[in-house]
């Protein structure tokens, strides 16, 4: 145990995407997946927290805890309800967020897009849709030519990988299909979408006299482990697995001839992968959340570090990082030991953003994951700051975590696999 002192650049925030907070997704392919009874507890993400009904109160809550960076997404649905008609009073509703959130002094990281499309996008195939690209690229055109005057850093896409590996692949998101070709398909259209939003909207900035905007994409990056260290094939499985779930996204997004397409290096952070095969696995005795997935402090510093080799120059953001607690019971010590791990590791990170603010719905978890550092009660709507989330504005406060809080922390036991 021993006390922490963060960077003088590194800030803390909190994330979150729209479909999972705001409530009133519209026609979107996870409303119809929910339609479809394929949410755990039958949590319907047109309601969500109902952050659209509570953004004062949310906004508030934030600004109390000393948060000043946020990243919120924009939901496609919304915004394009039907193929190029864009929605001016959606615009609307987000700018005013936007300046809400810059009155309350916090600023923002927009997220373009994040696992949801809208049923018109889907119908056509998503991003295996003939002009996928082309519809990706006017609904970012759009966006950002009416919010970059308040916005200037950006995501792109949030996490091709797990969007092609769980709706493409088996792990159950929509649309449900059972493909390697088309998993594979769907990461190299994303790779386009990002590498051309990524020139549009510098190229947007800069013809409307904008500020220079940051942009990047999201990467879900695991640390890999063989599940035997000394089984060749466990060994095999884990360069392969790496390679294709992160390694080569990293490099074709945002290498390449007229590269880079990147201004930050986001990073996704959240477990170690044991491999034993092509999926996932964790290894026994292992401290694991409430979702099973490996708490594994130290992997958060081996991504930054792989990210950081492919672009040496570039800042890292954690755009993802946090836990599924459902009790508030390890949280406070899976926030030091990532954080401390992350100020000692003498990597140029800049920005932390907890996943999440208020516990949200959580895709196919619905609500029985919680990773919020505010409880959501699903009854009343009701927010009330956890223990973690009153921990997480002392260590902003105090740009660091003192030898008692760390004390603290550390008297919380992480449940066992
Ligand atoms: C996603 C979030 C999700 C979080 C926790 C990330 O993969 O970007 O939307 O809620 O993980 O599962």
């Amino acid at each position: 145990m021993s006390a922490v002192r963060f960077p003088k650049d590194f800030a803390l925030g909190a994330a979150t995407a729209a479909t999972q907070i705001d409530g009133g997704c519209g026609d979107c392919n996870w409303y119809d997946w929910y339609q479809k009874g394929r949410i755990k507890d039958g949590s319907d993400p047109a309601v969500a927290t109902d952050h659209r009904g509570h953004m004062e109160e949310d906004t508030r809550l934030m600004a109390e805890m000393g948060i000043r960076h946020y990243r919120f997404g924009l939901e496609w649905a919304r915004l394009e309800p039907k193929e190029g008609e864009f929605s001016s009073e959606e615009i609307g509703k987000v700018r005013r967020e936007i300046e809400l959130l810059h009155q309350n002094g916090i600023h923002v990281l927009l997220t373009l897009h994040h696992f949801s499309n809208p049923m018109w996008f889907e119908r056509q195939g998503g991003f295996l849709g003939k002009n996928a690209v082309e519809q990706y690229l006017a609904m970012v055109d759009y966006a950002v030519r009416q919010l970059g005057d308040l916005a200037d850093e950006y995501v792109t896409i949030n996490e091709p990988n797990v969007y092609a590996v769980c709706g493409y692949l088996g792990a159950g998101f929509p649309p449900g299909e059972f493909s390697m070709p088309h998993a594979l398909r769907v990461m190299k259209v994303m790779g386009e979408c990002h590498r051309r939003a990524y020139r549009l909207i510098h190229a947007i900035h800069k013809e409307l006299g904008y500020a220079e905007p940051k942009v990047g994409f999201a990467i879900h990056m695991r640390a890999f482990v063989p599940y035997h260290a000394k089984n060749l094939w466990h060994r095999l499985a884990c360069r392969i697995s790496e390679y294709n779930f992160q390694t080569k996204i990293n490099k074709t997004y945002m290498l390449g001839k007229d590269g880079p397409y990147a201004d930050f290096l986001g990073l996704n952070y959240y477990a170690r992968t044991a491999t034993s095969g092509l999926g996932d696995g964790t290894l026994p005795d292992v401290p694991v959340n409430d979702l099973g997935w490996e708490i594994y402090p130290a992997g958060i510093v081996e991504c930054c570090r792989k990210l950081h080799d492919l672009l040496p120059a570039l800042p890292i953001y954690i755009t993802e990082n946090g836990t599924a607690d459902n009790h508030d019971a390890f949280r406070r010590r899976y926030l030091y030991e990532h954080l401390k791990a992350l100020a000692e590791s003498g990597l140029p990170v800049t920005r932390y953003y907890h996943w999440c603010f208020v516990d949200n719905f959580e895709w196919l978890e619905g609500f029985t994951a919680r990773f919020g550092l505010v409880h959501f009660d699903t009854e009343t709507h009701k927010r009330t700051i956890k223990e973690s989330g009153k921990f997480y504005a002392e260590m902003i406060a105090r740009h660091g975590i003192t030898e008692e809080m760390a004390a603290e922390a550390e008297r919380e036991e992480y449940p066992h696999d």
